[in-house]
């Protein structure tokens, strides 16, 4: 799920998160929103075509996952229930309830960042309700229900990652009153949706935008061409993203505990802190590895899925 500011009604993709987002207007039917922009998931009308695009979806991901995803997704993805059809979100909220008092709320797309973060805040995942068409198989410009679903609902069943994504939901409303969205927004880029884990077995993809990516696990993990850099909270908030290719640069977190402890503190000092380095020395591309910095190198490919 990502969130997108809006004006008068025109999309401006400015919001925390987006996919390349330009001045087209969101797909969704916003009409049928409630004031907290959540929506009634139609199940039933849903088309034999809508289910099957997610059935192959779905399939041709599963099969990637040995070797390139950490296993507490790989251990929670069979939560989302049959592959076969469309999960039913109350189904699946159920499920979410017991495991870590999370919910998933159907949304027509992208939403206004303070109606985001106060979703998270609440312990309530949004989930776009429509699905992409056939054409848009390998790449959808909007996150859609299985971006949604399938790249971020998994890991709201760890009890440490589901406090994370709450933290930071309380966190994002603190963070619009300070003015300092867009580098909150870095935060959520590089973790919820490319974060990277160093595991025991090597590295391993834990963010939504590469899990449910047909060729970024892949590129990821194993690609020689990639910056993997130890997460560093600053020097990732100083960090540009690309919205429109593979990412260059991938933060390497150690654990799920690291991750919320180093992000438990009060962010008020730390963006102004930001604010002055980029201040005094700039931004930081994509790409682009600091002096004296720690990379890690490429996983191995593992070996080609068959089926
Ligand atoms: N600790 C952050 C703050 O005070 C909130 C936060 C937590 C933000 C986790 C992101 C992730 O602003
Ligand atoms: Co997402």
């Amino acid at each position: 799920m990502a969130a997108v500011d809006f004006h008068d009604g025109v999309n401006k993709g400015v919001a925390p998160v987006t996919y390349g987002a330009g001045s087209r207007p969101p797909r969704g039917d916003y009409a049928k929103a409630r004031a907290d922009y959540t929506c009634e998931q139609a199940w039933a009308q849903y088309t034999p075509a809508d289910h099957d695009t997610y059935r192959r979806l779905y399939t041709r991901q599963l099969q990637q996952l040995p070797g390139l995803a950490c296993d507490e997704f790989i251990a929670a993805v069979q939560q989302l229930g049959t592959p076969d059809r469309i999960p039913r979100f109350d189904e699946v909220s159920e499920r979410l309830m017991k495991a870590t008092g999370w919910q998933i709320v159907g949304v027509p797309g992208l939403i206004p960042e303070e109606a985001f973060f106060a979703l998270l805040a609440a312990r309530k995942f949004p989930v776009t309700d429509w699905i992409r068409t056939p054409d848009e198989f390998d790449y959808v410009v909007e996150p859609d229900v299985f971006h949604d679903l399938f790249g971020h609902v998994p890991l709201l069943f760890n009890p440490v990652f589901a406090d994370y994504m709450q933290a930071y939901g309380a966190g994002g409303l603190k963070a619009s009153r300070l003015d300092a969205a867009e580098l909150l927004a870095r935060l959520y880029w590089y973790t919820v949706e490319f974060g990277l884990i160093a595991t025991p077995q090597g590295l391993r993809a834990y963010g939504a935008g590469i899990l449910s990516s047909a060729g970024e696990l892949r590129h990821s993990v194993t690609a020689a061409a990639a910056e993997r850099v130890a997460f560093d909270l600053k020097r990732l908030m100083r960090t540009r993203y690309k919205i429109d290719t593979y990412q260059a640069t991938y933060f390497v977190i150690d654990s799920f505990d690291q991750l919320f402890e180093a992000t438990a503190p009060d962010f008020t000092p730390l963006y102004r802190e930001v604010r002055e380095r980029i201040a005094q020395h700039g931004e930081i591309d994509a790409g682009q590895v600091l002096p004296g910095e720690r990379r890690f190198s490429a996983g191995p490919l593992p070996p080609a899925p068959r089926g």
